[in-house]
């Protein structure tokens, strides 16, 4: 039903990011929106948030929405209201957390019971830039995501590494649909 607003060529995508507490989803959003990483405390994301940001795909404009869901159990309920309306999400795990990276297949039946059947996945593992902390191999997060038949990429919402490239083949994903 929201295939309606991806058309030819000013295209508004919704875009939803998701996984568990603590991946980094808003620090990756931030990094995307501001080009900037606040270290230091870590504060939850209550309920949901939104950030829009225009990117070029191809000589098109295409309008990101992207919704900032919390982690947290407790706000399930409320993410789940926002799947149907989701043309694409980036689903994160953090790679020095193996818990995050299990909780993955749970996250892929959700989204296979709430989102759209043509939703745009991509599989993100976070945090790349703490190396000495990892405890999933770039290879398992490769190895899931063939699985699943999802792109992956490692990213780092502290140094930027492949944060504004997850984005743009998002985008030129959804223009391509449009
Ligand atoms: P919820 O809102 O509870 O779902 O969590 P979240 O996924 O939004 O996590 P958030 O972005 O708030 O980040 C959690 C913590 O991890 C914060 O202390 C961030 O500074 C840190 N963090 C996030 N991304 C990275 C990263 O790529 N590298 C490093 N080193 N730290 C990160
Ligand atoms: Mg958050």
């Amino acid at each position: 039903r929201s295939r309606s607003t991806c058309c030819s060529h000013d295209i508004t995508c919704k875009v939803m990011m998701l996984g568990d507490s603590g991946v980094g989803k808003t620090s990756f959003l931030i990094q995307f929106k501001d080009g900037a990483f606040l270290s230091g405390t870590f504060i939850a994301t209550v309920g949901i948030d939104f950030r829009n940001k225009m990117v070029t795909v191809d000589g098109v404009r295409v309008k990101l929405q992207i919704w900032d869901t919390a982690g947290q159990e407790r706000f399930r309920s409320v993410t789940h209201a926002y799947y149907r309306d989701a043309q694409a999400l980036l689903l994160l795990y953090d790679i020095t957390s193996k818990s995050s990276f299990d909780n993955i297949r749970a996250w892929l039946t959700e989204i296979h019971e709430y989102a759209q059947k043509d939703v745009v996945i991509m599989l993100l593992g976070n945090k790349a830039d703490v190396n000495n902390e990892r405890v999933i191999k770039a290879e398992d997060g490769e190895t899931l995501a063939r699985e699943y038949g999802v792109p992956f990429m490692e990213t780092s919402a502290k140094t930027g590494m492949n944060v504004e490239l997850a984005f743009l083949a998002i985008a030129k994903e959804l223009k391509h649909r449009a």
